[in-house]
């Protein structure tokens, strides 16, 4: 039997005994953490912890993330011309999970004002600010495009998510 085989047969019998095989391959995938931000219809900052994030085309500059459409979040993002990636650091994990509560989330943290009035959130490693390109329907999902208007960085080690778990990953910056 190749190895290759070998490593299908585990995997199939370990994402069976998981009951969920997608997800669960899915979060073999190690990902960096963002909160996507930006100001509900009365003008309230809002936030939601975001794993889909990715850089799309560098001319023009466009990134991406995906929203689950039966979310509370989606309306919110939905009516929004302006979003921030906000990309979380290493000693972040509490902000990612605040970020999924039903509270005011930007209420437990501290914050920054960005371009359009965007709500940052503080001690990030890296902002990057938006405006909305399109959103593009995919499945239960919809995908927002971003054009990046400014992108801010801090010398920082980034938290990561693997395999449902988070991992601060504390390396030497300069590589
Ligand atoms: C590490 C992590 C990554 C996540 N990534 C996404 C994502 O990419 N897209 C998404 O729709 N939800 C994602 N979520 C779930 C949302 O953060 C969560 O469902 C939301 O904030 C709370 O749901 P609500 O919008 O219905 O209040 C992620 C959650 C965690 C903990």
């Amino acid at each position: 039997m190749s190895d290759t085989t070998r490593a299908a047969d585990a995997s199939t019998s370990d994402t069976n005994a998981a009951g969920n095989t997608f997800r669960h391959a899915l979060g073999h995938f190690a990902t960096g953490i963002t909160v996507i931000s930006t100001l509900d219809a009365q003008g309230k900052p809002y936030g939601a912890t975001v794993s889909s994030f990715s850089s799309l085309s560098l001319d023009p500059p466009l990134i991406q993330w995906s929203l689950t459409t039966t979310s509370y979040s989606y309306p919110i993002f939905g009516q929004a011309k302006h979003f921030a990636v906000n990309i979380l650091a290493s000693d972040q994990e509490d902000v990612s999970r605040t970020f999924c509560k039903p509270i005011d989330r930007f209420a437990q943290v501290e914050s920054l004002i960005g371009l359009e009035g965007l709500p940052l959130v503080a001690g990030c490693l890296g902002w990057i600010e938006c405006s909305l390109e399109r959103e593009i329907e995919a499945g239960d999902h919809t995908i927002f495009v971003g054009r990046v208007v400014r992108t801010r960085v801090a010398d920082k080690s980034p938290l990561v998510h693997w395999r449902g778990c988070y991992h601060p990953l504390e390396v030497d910056p300069v590589c």
